[in-house]
């Protein structure tokens, strides 16, 4: 049984999976209330709360597995990229209930993680396939040949997706994060009421641009009295969402095109946008490719799929580890 930590932003995730990829635990303590009232993540602010939580969620996990530190045979944690200080409350931590039980630990990249969440039982997807991974930190599309790494074939050039719903939401009064604020406002919301634009959707390569959508948003809201924005709300929310699905839409629908890939995995916490989830199983039935969806909270931040990343990753034995760093990009 592997035991895993994930740290990289504001939620702090303990989990126990098997070798066989069977999640026996998945704890994640959000700390996204505390982040709220400034709009976003503040650092200093995550790694402290990392430093109270990492214990308790530990052993929560422990406990839902119904299993002892002794029966762990390996710590995974996330050694980059993400927040510095965050990142290295877990990797502390994890070197920390390695060597104390003389297991060995194994090293893992955040987004090689989302990716491997799609190898987790039930239904694991096996290389080769797409990955579209669109996160608060990151959007890209990535070639996943074999259970180790990826290949990102093209990626944000600003702004990543739930960082664009992060900052509309905020423009609209609509707390953090925003990928799930928006998605609540939007369903009473008409979303051909304002026609954003989808950038890139014309360009020949897989890059994605959310910044220019953004600015969008902040001429429209700038016209719209204060005492009007209410009403106005969900027709935004629902006009800004289906921008960003349409351009994701547009890239994977061009990824898909060239047919060398059978099947397609989304990843990353926009993935578990209920309208992107949808757009793309039309899609994906349209081409005759297997969409490879896991549940929500696979999706967000967590350290089920950190798990799954070090089934296939490099076990160093105790005390190699214990000068490891944690890096954040
Ligand atoms: O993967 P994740 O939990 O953390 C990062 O690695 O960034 O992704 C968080 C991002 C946030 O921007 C959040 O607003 C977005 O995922 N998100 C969503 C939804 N749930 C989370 N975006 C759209 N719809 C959702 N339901
Ligand atoms: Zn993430």
């Amino acid at each position: 049984m592997i035991l895993a930590l994930e740290t990289s932003c504001d939620d702090t995730c303990a989990a126990v999976v098997t070798a066989g990829g069977e999640v026996r635990a998945n704890v994640v303590a959000s700390q996204g209330l505390l982040h709220e009232r400034y709009g976003g993540v503040v650092p200093e602010i995550a790694s402290r709360h990392h430093l109270e939580l990492v214990n308790p969620v530990v052993r929560a996990a422990l406990q839902e597995a119904g299993c002892e530190l002794a029966q762990i045979e390996a710590v995974a944690v996330t050694t980059r990229p993400g927040l510095i200080g965050a990142l290295l409350v877990g990797v502390s931590s994890a070197k920390a209930l390695a060597a104390g039980n003389r297991v060995p630990m194994v090293a893992v990249d955040h987004l090689q993680g989302h990716v491997a969440a799609a190898f987790l039982e039930p239904d694991p997807l096996e290389p080769p396939f797409l990955a579209l991974i669109a996160s608060g930190g990151h959007t890209m599309l990535t070639a996943v040949r074999d259970h180790r790494s990826h290949e990102i074939l093209g990626q944000t050039l600003d702004d990543a997706a739930g960082e664009a719903l992060d900052k509309a939401a905020r423009l609209l009064g609509l707390g953090y994060p925003g990928g799930p604020a928006i998605e609540r406002a939007a369903r009473e919301g008409d979303s051909e009421a304002h026609s954003f634009p989808v950038a890139m959707s014309r360009g020949p390569g897989l890059d994605f641009s959310f910044s220019g959508l953004k600015t969008a948003l902040v001429y429209v809201v700038r016209e719209i009295e204060a005492d009007e924005l209410g009403s106005a709300r969900a027709d935004l929310a629902a006009s800004f969402q289906a921008a960003v699905v349409a351009q994701l839409r547009a890239k994977v629908r061009r990824a898909l095109k060239g047919g060398e890939w059978e099947a397609l995995a989304l990843g990353g916490g926009v993935a578990a946008n209920g309208p992107l989830r949808e757009a793309l199983q039309d899609l994906c039935d349209e081409r005759g490719v297997r969409l490879k969806l896991v549940a929500p909270e696979l999706c967000t931040d967590n350290a089920a799929m950190i798990g799954s990343a070090a089934r296939f990753g490099e076990r160093v034995a105790y005390p190699g580890y214990l000068d490891w760093d944690a890096t954040p990009r």
